[in-house]
């Protein structure tokens, strides 16, 4: 394919370059009920080239936390309650509305949780993604249906020239999937959100996202938030991982060293409980117990109700991330005791081994074998 603008790499992007930085982000919600603590001091950056996997079960604010980021929460209810989202330096939270729009779409862009409806049933495919080009990039109407045909093609839809003239309900799950990502791109973003990119999909489809994500990636060079619930995909795709609880990021280290040591009993029960670390596209287990409420929050560790490492001061004294070891950073009083277990793939092998009842180092409140 000869290079265009879809396929050559942003040349303001220098590898491994800090693009954003989300700096102890808070988001709230203030309900008839009460305040919703759904982002509580959440930090990551994102590098030009790399992606941070973002895990954690339902409602821990892996989506607000997105949202947040594109300044897409509702406000109200929803507010900024402290924190920055710094994009190459610039706070987005201090931006005006008509700045964040070139922003949003443009230099960072987002696949949201649920493709179904963030496509406009009535508008063709091309002229969805014809109509971003046009906003962000000042392109005739005459090229950017060419770009929306081009970026049909670089998301491997068969028929581009066809396909760019058809309507969402004309196209399998998979390929609207596509689509979404095409529409994602279509601006040569620097940073890309993929929230559960791949989830209503089955898992042939999902591999084949998976891999085109990455391809992409190859070729233009963006950073990549991934939120998924797979830790297979985490595995094969992320370089760095951070595990959220609660609306607080628990546990955050490279891919390798977060899987051959996990600290947080949260994130080894979310590990420990997968059959096998060594098959592919596993999603995670449930874990048996609830995540509190952000709206019932204590003062404590928000683990210490479902955590069998959970002690007296767990409950009234909530952690803070320290560092143990290169580049790991865990929220947990009691690291020490949680890294003389054994790690996970031995919990993993002990727990397939008893085929019931979980491995002792996997003994957490509620854990599945
Ligand atoms: N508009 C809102 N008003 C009140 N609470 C909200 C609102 N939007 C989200 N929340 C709450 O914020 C918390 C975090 O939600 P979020 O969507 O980020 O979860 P998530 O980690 O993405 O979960 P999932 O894996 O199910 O997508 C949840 O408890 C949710 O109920
Ligand atoms: S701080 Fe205490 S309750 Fe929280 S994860 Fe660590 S041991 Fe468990
Ligand atoms: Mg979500």
């Amino acid at each position: 394919m000869a290079a265009t603008f879809a396929t050559v790499p942003n040349p303001a992007i220098a590898e491994g370059e800090v693009l954003l930085e989300v700096d102890n982000l808070r988001t709230y919600f203030d309900t008839v009920s009460g305040t919703v603590r759904s982002v509580d001091g959440v930090s990551y950056q994102v590098q030009a080239g790399r992606t941070l996997g973002v895990v954690g079960e339902s409602g821990c604010g892996k989506s607000v936390t997105a949202l947040s980021i594109l300044r897409l929460v509702p406000t109200p209810p929803g507010r900024f309650a402290g924190g920055q989202i710094r994009y190459r330096g610039t706070d987005l939270l201090s931006l005006t509305e008509k700045q964040m729009r070139q922003i949003r779409g443009n230099r960072i862009s987002m696949i949201f949780q649920e493709p179904m409806t963030s496509l406009n049933p009535v508008l063709t495919v091309g002229r969805q993604i014809a109509e971003t080009v046009m906003v962000h990039q000042k392109l005739s109407r005459r090229d950017a249906y060419r770009r929306a045909e081009e970026m049909l093609r670089l998301v491997q839809i068969a028929e581009p020239e066809r396909r760019v003239h058809e309507y969402p309900y004309q196209l399998s799950g998979g390929m609207r999937q596509r689509v979404m990502i095409a529409l994602a791109l279509a601006c040569n973003p620097e940073v890309l959100i993929a929230d559960e990119p791949t989830t209503a999909l089955d898992v042939t489809i999902q591999a084949q996202i998976v891999d085109l994500l990455r391809n992409l990636q190859k070729t233009l060079g963006m950073g990549i938030v991934l939120i998924t619930h797979d830790l297979g995909v985490v595995a094969e795709c992320c370089d760095r991982v951070a595990v959220m609880y609660a609306g607080r990021k628990v546990e955050e280290a490279p891919v390798a060293e977060l899987f051959d040591r996990p600290l947080h009993p949260y994130t080894r029960a979310l590990m420990g409980s997968m059959p096998s670390m060594n098959t592919t596209s596993q999603r995670l287990a449930e874990i048996p117990g609830m995540v509190p409420a952000p709206s019932e929050l204590g003062k404590g560790c928000s683990f210490a109700p479902r955590c069998s490492y959970a002690t007296e001061r767990c409950r009234v004294d909530a952690p803070e991330l320290m560092a143990h070891g290169v580049d790991h950073v865990v929220a947990c009083h009691e690291v020490a005791r949680v890294a003389k277990e054994p790690g996970l793939l031995a919990t993993a092998a002990a727990t397939t081994a008893a085929t019931a009842a979980p491995a002792p180092s996997a003994d957490l409140t509620g854990v599945q074998a």
